[in-house]
């Protein structure tokens, strides 16, 4: 009988399918490099993408990523499974909101649930709801009303745009001019646009900072590795702030005791009050922290994965991302178990002359593949663009090279050895990233 002619365990086929991947950063090369790897994936494609991700995806190369009528008429066509959003204007725009009306499955927060970045105040006044440790701070809408708060305050204080600015909206500064000329360029010159209507002015903390990146799916939150960043432009933490210069996983600063207590103290409110007010949240938590002498303090949320923090992050992966992914959207966190590389990974970022100021593109980049040739190195391409075979740079932070190794010293070793190989004029990098991890206690 046929029936008999059945295995008695039938091998289920993985269920494949196609998945379309939202911006063009060194983050969205090593979110691809990362999906391309899933066995359920039966094509990626990139919407742009760089030349990074088209050695792996299709990309759809000029594409617009806040072209969302565009995205969603793609993902019909190309019966996509699942779209995947990289950077935050697309979240904060109310994408993943479009798509899934739309009947398209989409990773990322909604535009109300992305405020928690896209809205510094939004972000401020649920910390204070929820007594999540954060600096003390005050919001102006009025410059006059700010510059005389910061006359009579005198001191150290940090100034941010409570809107988005490419990590570049936050000044900390140490004099009161320096204050004033922050609230300048932000309110009265708008460098940052509508971001800058209205500003917060908030204590100034200390200590090391690390990045806790979490999988959160409303009430289910799945904390991965620790991470840190290094934000300013210059080695040794000084100059302008940019999105982010390096970073490593995990960071010895953060034990397994402060990781428990970030969970709880932390993220676990933050999502709470985030239910309670009937938003939810699904895709990536990530918290910017600051480890004072008072215990863990937010300095930030953002509502995506972080740039560069996903480089080494993703190098150190071992579990499907897609997978994981899904598991989000479908409410099904709760039952993800990941695994890790117990190596440690370091990013260094490559940036162009002027970043975070005003740039040249088009310069020409080689020696990529050199580097990219060295075990448990890989490049990820940021601000790049092929132009008739030739790769040039278009952007601000135009690459990332990530290594892994059996220590942060020797990541970093190997990421600095592969570095020495890419060349483009004007190319600047720091040289001590991973520096906090790695001096002398
Ligand atoms: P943010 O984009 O809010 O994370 O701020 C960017 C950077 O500014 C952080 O990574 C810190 O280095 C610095 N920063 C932000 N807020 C504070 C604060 N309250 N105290 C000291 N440094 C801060
Ligand atoms: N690395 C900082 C950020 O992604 O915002």
């Amino acid at each position: 009988m046929a029936i008999a002619s059945i295995p008695a365990v039938a091998k289920v086929p993985p269920n494949r399918m196609k998945v379309l991947l939202i911006g063009s950063g060194g983050r969205e090369h090593a979110l691809a490099w990362k999906l391309a790897e899933s066995p359920h994936v039966s094509a990626l494609y990139a919407w742009p993408g760089n030349p990074g991700v088209a050695q792996l995806a299709d990309c759809i190369d000029g594409a617009d990523v806040m072209n969302f009528a565009g995205i969603e008429k793609f993902a019909k066509q190309n019966q996509i499974a699942l779209v995947v959003v990289g950077p935050e204007d697309p979240l904060a725009g109310g994408l993943v909101d479009r798509l899934t009306a739309a009947g398209i499955r989409a990773f990322g927060p909604t535009k109300e649930a992305a405020q928690l970045e896209a809205d510094k105040w939004f972000a401020k006044e649920l910390m204070r709801h929820q007594s999540v440790p954060t600096a003390e701070a005050r919001s102006f809408t009025d410059a006059d009303a700010a510059e005389d708060y910061i006359k009579r305050h005198g001191g150290a204080v940090v100034i941010k745009a409570v809107g988005l600015a490419k990590g570049k909206g936050v000044t900390v500064a140490y004099r009161t001019s320096d204050a004033l000329e922050a609230i300048a360029r932000i309110m009265r010159q708008r460098e940052f646009g509508d971001a800058g209507a209205r500003v917060i002015i908030e204590e100034k903390l200390t200590g090391p900072e690390c990045s806790i990146l979490a999988f959160v799916s409303d009430r289910a939150i799945y904390v991965m590795e620790s991470a840190q960043d290094h934000k300013p432009v210059e080695d040794g933490d000084v100059g302008p702030m940019t999105g982010g210069m390096g970073a490593y996983s995990p960071t010895p600063m953060v034990t397994d005791a402060t990781l428990s207590t970030i969970e709880r103290d932390i993220l676990v409110p933050i999502v709470d009050g985030l239910v309670r007010d009937g938003v939810s949240y699904k895709g990536i938590l990530y918290a910017g922290l600051m480890l004072t002498m008072n215990g863990p303090k937010v300095l930030e949320f953002n509502c995506r994965f972080g740039d560069p923090e996903t480089q080494p992050l993703m190098m150190r992966l071992q579990s499907d991302l897609l997978e994981t992914m899904l598991a989000v959207v479908e409410g099904k966190l709760d039952q993800a178990k990941l695994k890790w590389d117990p190596r440690a990974a370091l990013s260094v970022v490559a940036t162009s002359k002027g970043y975070p100021g005003s740039y040249d593109k088009g310069v020409p980049i080689t020696g990529i593949d050199d580097a990219d040739a060295i075990d448990d190195v890989k490049v990820f391409h940021g601000g790049t663009r092929m132009i008739d075979g030739k790769l040039l740079t278009d952007g601000g932070r135009v690459l990332s090279v990530t290594a892994l190794g059996d220590t942060i010293a020797q990541a970093q070793k190997r990421a600095y050895e592969a570095m020495k190989k890419i060349r483009f004029e004007g190319m600047h990098f720091r040289r001590d990233i991973g520096y906090q991890a790695l001096r002398p206690a």
